[in-house]
């Protein structure tokens, strides 16, 4: 593997399926692994609140037998008290990876391009990979792979909606996004998921219509309608995604037995209501378990002894 994990887009396919079984090997035995990382400290950097991502990095750490450190947004107040470059620089004299969650992509560039420890990507305003590594792990251990599913997202073409995409090539799933008009994908993102899924069975199908991106679904996936930086469009938005709610009347034209997906925190009773998240189909905290599992394999990888 590369030095970094910032986007699917930087997994060779034959990559994206080792950490696939591999995460099934260490949650299967974890005690086997106990001890990867002994000695090792993650340091990690938080731009944006977090619950799933800053537990499941630290906890990971711990059980592999390292350390991590928190960093709030307060603490290093990156860009303004000290320029980027000069954090990564500081960084590997101390600690072995860093991980950091933060807004433009290319904040997460430049500080892995200035350190010479791996950085890991925990949610940029284009991404959150480990997210759809948890998620494609997730479809795999409910139906024993993702290739050839359809997988529906509804909702904005953002951060989340991109890592899926990228891993769904990687899969070889069939993906069908809908997203109100100007709420699309980014044209490069779709371009590199097409590049990446040349030969595996990738189908891609982006519409602004909800019925026909759930139609016959195996799962259907859905996220915030305002992402953690878009406070002050919510309300706007609000309006603008009314008709992408995930409720029981979408929800039933996928299949039967289809799943609903969520990469939380969820807004209840806005993407997605209470009877869809909280139904027998939902496996959203199976999701949220598998955080763990993927970024243990995900740091002993690029942390661990080579
Ligand atoms: N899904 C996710 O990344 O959750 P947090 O924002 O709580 O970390
Ligand atoms: N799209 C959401 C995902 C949160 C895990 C955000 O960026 O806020």
């Amino acid at each position: 593997m590369k030095k970094d994990f910032i986007s699917i887009h930087d997994l060779t396919t034959y990559e994206f399926h080792e950490i696939m079984d591999l995460t099934k090997r260490m949650k299967k035995n974890p005690s086997k692994f106990r001890k990867v990382l002994r000695d090792k400290i993650l340091a990690m950097i938080f731009q944006k609140p977090s619950l799933r991502t800053r537990m499941t990095f630290e906890v990971g750490m711990l059980q592999l037998g390292g350390e991590a450190v928190y960093l709030a947004p307060s603490d290093i107040q990156m860009g303004s008290r000290e320029g980027v470059r000069d954090i990564g620089k500081n960084m590997e004299r101390w600690v072995d990876g860093i991980m950091i969650r933060t807004f433009g992509h290319n904040i997460i560039l430049e500080l892995a391009e200035s350190t010479k420890v791996p950085v890991i990507n925990a949610l940029t305003d284009l991404f959150h990979p480990c997210q759809a590594l948890a998620d494609f792990f997730t479809l795999v251990e409910k139906k024993g792979s993702s290739a050839g599913l359809k997988l529906a997202y509804v909702g904005d073409g953002n951060n989340v909606c991109h890592s899926l995409m990228l891993a769904a090539a990687r899969a070889g799933t069939k993906m069908a996004i809908a997203t109100p008009p100007g709420y699309e994908p980014k044209p490069e993102v779709v371009e590199w998921a097409k590049e990446d899924g040349k030969e595996t069975g990738f189908e891609l199908k982006i519409t602004n219509d909800p019925v026909e991106a759930v139609d016959g679904a195996d799962a259907v996936y859905t996220d915030v309608w305002a992402s953690m930086g878009q406070e002050a469009e919510k309300e706007a938005r609000g309006k603008i995604f009314l008709p992408y709610q995930v409720n029981m009347e979408l929800f039933s034209k996928a299949k039967p037995e289809a799943y609903f997906m969520h990469c939380l925190p969820a807004h209840r009773g806005e993407e997605v209501t209470d009877e869809v998240i909280d139904s027998a189909n939902s496996i959203v905290y199976d999701q949220a378990e598998n955080r763990l599992h993927v970024q243990k394999v995900i740091m002993m990888l690029l942390m661990g002894k080579k």
